[in-house]
């Protein structure tokens, strides 16, 4: 196996995008990688776009095949492949071309994820979501994705004693960040009596505790590390790209306030990386809902169990504290174009160690983590990345 690194990073603006396509959104985020990596696109050998339901969403199947042809990589009829990993997708695109290039197949892969959501009414698109969970035993008895979530909030409260403010600070947390980047669907600040007071959705998640439906692409492009500086002085190394499944049922869980998938995924990633949570300087978590990423930060092994809330509230995960999370704003404020999402973490990342985030960068990152989840942590993608 070989070492491999991001030499390209693409990525559209986050958001209800009515002016523009599937299509031309998958273009765009691909062309701004390319141009990124000072390659053209004659030279990718593989393609792997991750899309959790394009089908429903825009009516379009076969997404491999698409981006393939209006990329116009069709004329050397490379292999491109759809990933699909319900909002893990794109985390599973990137740790596809990662394994693509580490095992030699292939020298230049593009990794790249596209949701376009907006299309549907909110309806639809929730019961699109809802085929992540199980569709037999969940979905159709009306579990939708934030009662789902709901529930895995209220245990954590029971168990920790999680409060109403602590989940609220991650969202005021993320729009603060969210503020800061120019692609995030949402760049207002909020305060936790907004949060609060906003409409209930799935006791006790309101409204700013839902990350929102949105139309979104991001690329990256990936060469053995050996080549990296063929292309870029600003190489980003794949120091670990892990997975782990679990249950796809809430209920068939061994505990509602754990993701597992989460835990076994982030102890192969740093036994890989040879690295502690400890030595992480910046990292994007699935902050799905706000629960989401206080579970997400504990089964990291960030804080200990229980110890999330408190940190959030005492500002240790903003930028500035002792481990920022979801400088991009996170799926809250960025936006959640579930394919895309895996992707877009990554972008952040890179663009955290390269130094080249501006207001949100944080001082002197070296190393850095992103963690994408399927479903309710039916599948779960972990990624650290060192300069
Ligand atoms: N956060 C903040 N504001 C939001 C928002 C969110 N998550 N979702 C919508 N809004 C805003 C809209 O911008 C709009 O504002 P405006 O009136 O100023 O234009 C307003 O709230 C109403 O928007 P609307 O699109 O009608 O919301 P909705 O009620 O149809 O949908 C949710 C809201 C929370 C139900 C929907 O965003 C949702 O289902 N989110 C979860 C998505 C999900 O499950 N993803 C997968 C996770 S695993």
């Amino acid at each position: 196996m070989r070492d491999v690194a991001i030499i390209g990073i693409g990525c559209t603006k986050f958001g209800e995008m009515w002016h523009k396509s599937f299509r031309d959104l998958f273009i765009e985020a691909g062309i701004l990688a390319l141009e990124d990596a000072g390659i053209s696109g004659a030279q990718v050998e593989a393609l792997y776009g991750g899309n959790m339901s394009s089908g429903i969403f825009v009516e379009q199947e076969h997404v491999g095949a698409i981006i393939a042809d209006y990329s116009g990589l069709v004329s050397n009829n490379i292999p491109s492949t759809r990933v699909e990993a319900a909002c893990a997708s794109g985390g599973l695109a990137l740790r596809s071309g990662v394994i693509a290039v580490a095992s030699q197949y292939h020298d230049v892969v593009i990794s790249a994820g596209i949701e376009k959501m907006t299309d549907v009414g909110a309806e639809k698109a929730i019961d699109a979501l809802a085929s992540a969970a199980d569709r037999e035993w969940e979905a159709a008895v009306g579990a939708t994705f934030p009662s789902l979530y709901a529930m895995m909030a209220r245990a954590h409260m029971h168990e920790f004693g999680t409060t109403r403010q602590q989940l609220a600070q991650v969202a005021v947390k993320n729009h603060s960040h969210g503020a800061l980047n120019p692609r995030a669907q949402f760049r207002n600040r909020i305060t936790i009596d907004m949060v609060t007071s906003s409409p209930l959705v799935a006791d006790p998640l309101r409204l700013y505790d839902c990350s929102p439906i949105t139309d979104g692409a991001a690329a990256v492009v990936l060469v053995p590390a050996e080549r990296a500086r063929e292309f870029t002085d600003t190489p980003i190394y794949v120091k670990a790209a892990t997975q782990a499944s679990d249950t796809i049922s809430l209920h068939d869980r061994r505990s509602l306030t754990t993701i597992d998938a989460t835990v076994v995924a982030a102890h192969r990633a740093f036994k890989t990386a040879g690295l502690q949570p400890r030595d992480i300087d910046v990292a994007e978590v699935h902050d799905c809902f706000t629960i989401a990423e206080i579970m997400a930060i504990e089964d990291l092994g960030f804080f200990n169990k229980g110890a999330g809330g408190p940190a959030t509230l005492d500002g240790e995960t903003a930028i500035g504290g002792k481990i920022p999370i979801n400088t991009s704003g996170g799926l809250k404020a960025c936006g959640h174009p579930v394919g895309a999402t895996g992707i877009k973490q990554a972008v952040e990342i890179v663009e955290q160690l390269r130094g080249e985030a501006n207001k949100r960068q944080v001082d002197g990152a070296e190393i850095g983590l992103t963690h994408n989840v399927g479903g309710t942590g039916g599948t779960v993608v972990v990624h650290i990345l060192s300069r």
